[in-house]
C-alpha cells in the first residue's frame, strides 16, 4: 500500500500542464461502442479509472491500446457482447454510460448496478425514465439491470435534475434513436460538450451543444463512423493546482486551464484574494500571504462543482475569517470534514451546510482518502500543515490524477509517495 507523505510547502512557482478530464474520457471511450471502425483520442490522462474503463470496453468487445504521448487507440470490429460485468461496473461509477450506447447499438444490455459512493447514494432513476420514454424496457434481477428496446424512438424528456450520467445515455442512445429527441433541462458540463462534439464528428446530428436543451436527431446506424478526438482538459485538476497555491502561496502557470470553463471557481478563488489572469493557452495564478473566507455553494454546471468543494474546504481550512459552504448535490459529500479536523481544522457541518472558521495553519497527521476529489484536497492541506502529512489509500487520488505528487513536487511542493 502506498502512501503520500506531504510536509509545509511553498512559495510555489513553475508551471503545471494539466491533462484530459477524467469526466470526458469515460465517456468517450462509452461512445466508441457505437459505431464500427478505430478511434485515436489524443490528451488522455494517466489515470486508473481510463484503466478500468478499458477493461470493461474490452469485456464489452472494443479493442484499445495506448500508443504513447497521451494517445490511445480504440478498435470496434461490431462483435460486442452487450454485457457489462459487475467485477469491473463496481469499481467506476461511470460504468453506467455504457448503457445508452449498448441499448441503441445492440438493443439489448445487461448491466450490473452501479454501488454508491462514500460521499453517498447516487441512484439512476433518471437515466431509466429517459430511456423508457424511449421505448426501453426494463428488469432489475440478481444485482443486474435488463434493458431492451427494438427500436429506440425519439422522445421529449424533461430532466427533474440536470444529471450528467442521465444526460449521456440519453443523448447517445438517443443519436441512434427513430426521430427526433428533445432532451430538456440537460446537463451543461464542458465534458458533456466534449462527448457531443464526438459524436457530431462520427456523424451524429445533435443541435443546441452546451446548452440545457439538446435536439438529437436520430440517424441511421450504418451513418455513424469512427473519429478522433483531444479530450477536453480536466477542470478540476486545473482547479487542484490553484487551491495548492491558494494555500501555499506563489505564482504558478496552469497550463492548458480553460477559464470559459471554470467562471464561477475562478470568480470564488478570486473573491479569496487570488489573482489569476487569463494567458494565452492558461492561466496565470498567484496567492496573497493569506486568503480570505467566502461563502460557497455547489450547483450543476455553470455553477461551482461539487468537485471543486473539499479544495475549497481545504483553502477555506486556513483563510481569515469564517466561510459557509451548502452543498447542493450530494448532501453526505462532507464526509472527508473528519479527515480535514485530524488536521487541526475547525469545521462543523450539519447536513447540506459546513461553516469553516479559517485557522492560520494546519497540524500534519496521518489520514486516509475517502474519494478521489477528497483525497487531493487532503493532499493540499498537508501542504500547510506542520510537521508530516501522511495520506493512505491513495488507489482514489490515482483513479482522477496523473501524478499529482509529482506535479506538485515539480512546483515546488515538499511532497512523496512511500511505500
Ligand atoms: N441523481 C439522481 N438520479 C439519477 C441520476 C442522478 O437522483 O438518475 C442525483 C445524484 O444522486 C446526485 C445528482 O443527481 O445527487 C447529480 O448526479 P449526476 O448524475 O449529475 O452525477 P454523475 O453523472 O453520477 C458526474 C461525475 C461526478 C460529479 C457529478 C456532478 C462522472 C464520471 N462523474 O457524476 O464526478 O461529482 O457528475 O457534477 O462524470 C468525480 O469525478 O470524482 C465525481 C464524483
Amino acid at each position: 500500500m502506498q502512501r503520500i507523505l506531504v510536509r509545509r510547502s511553498g512559495p510555489l512557482s513553475g508551471s503545471v500542464v494539466v491533462p484530459g478530464a477524467k469526466n470526458s474520457v469515460l465517456k468517450l471511450i462509452a461512445a466508441t461502442l457505437m459505431a464500427d471502425g478505430v478511434y485515436e483520442f489524443s490528451n488522455v490522462p494517466g489515470i486508473s479509472d481510463v484503466d478500468t474503463m478499458v477493461d470493461l470496453l474490452e469485456a464489452l468487445g472494443v479493442r484499445s491500446e495506448r500508443v504513447g504521448g497521451g494517445r490511445m487507440r480504440l478498435a470496434n470490429s461490431g462483435d460486442l457482447t452487450p454485457i457489462a460485468p459487475y467485477e469491473l461496473v463496481e469499481q467506476i461509477r461511470a460504468s453506467i454510460v455504457v448503457l445508452g450506447p449498448l441499448l441503441a447499438r445492440c438493443g439489448y444490455a445487461k448491466v450490473s448496478l452501479p454501488g454508491g459512493d462514500d460521499f453517498g447514494s447516487r441512484p439512476i432513476d433518471m437515466h431509466i425514465k429517459g430511456l423508457e420514454a424511449m421505448g426501453a424496457t426494463f428488469e432489475f434481477r440478481h444485482g443486474y439491470l435488463e434493458a431492451r428496446a427494438e427500436p429506440l424512438h425519439g422522445a421529449d424528456i424533461t430532466l427533474s435534475f440536470p444529471s450528467v450520467g442521465a444526460t449521456e445515455n440519453i443523448v447517445m442512445a438517443a443519436v441512434l434513436a427513430k426521430g427526433t429527441t428533445v432532451l430538456d433541462n440537460a446537463a451543461r458540463e464542458p465534458e458533456i460538450q466534449d462527448l457531443c462534439e464526438l459524436l457530431n464528428d462520427m456523424g451524429a446530428d445533435i443541435v443546441n451543444v452546451g446548452t440545457s436543451t439538446l435536439t438529437i436527431h436520430g440517424v441511421a446506424a450504418d451513418s455513424l463512423h469512427a473519429a478522433d478526438h483531444v479530450v477536453v482538459t480536466d477542470r478540476i485538476q486545473a482547479a487542484t493546482y490553484m487551491a495548492a497555491v491558494g494555500v501555499c502561496g506563489g505564482e504558478i502557470e496552469v497550463v492548458g486551464a480553460r477559464p470559459e470553463h471554470m467562471a464561477m471557481v475562478i470568480d470564488r478563488m478570486a473573491a479569496m484574494g487570488m489573482t489569476i489572469v487569463d494567458r494565452p493557452g492558461g492561466l496565470f495564478v498567484a496567492a496573497p500571504e493569506r486568503l480570505r473566507s467566502v461563502d460557497v455553494a455547489t450547483l450543476p454546471y455553470p455553477g461551482v462543482a461539487t468537485d471543486y468543494k473539499p479544495l475549497l474546504v481545504t483553502m477555506l481550512s486556513v483563510a481569515d475569517d469564517v466561510g459557509i459552504v451548502t452543498e447542493n448535490l450530494y448532501p453526505g459529500r462532507f464526509r472527508y470534514v473528519e479527515e480535514l479536523r485530524r488536521l487541526g481544522a475547525d469545521i462543523r457541518n450539519d447536513g447540506h451546510h459546513a461553516v469553516v472558521r479559517g485557522r492560520p495553519g494546519l497540524s500534519g497527521a496521518p489520514v486516509r482518502a475517502p474519494d478521489i476529489r477528497a483525497g487531493a484536497a487532503l493532499v493540499i492541506a498537508g501542504l500547510v500543515a506542520d510537521g508530516e502529512t501522511s495520506i493512505s489509500e491513495i488507489a482514489h487520488i490515482d483513479r482522477g490524477y496523473e501524478d499529482l505528487d509529482g506535479r506538485l513536487r515539480r512546483l515546488g511542493a515538499d511532497i512523496e509517495r512511500a511505500d
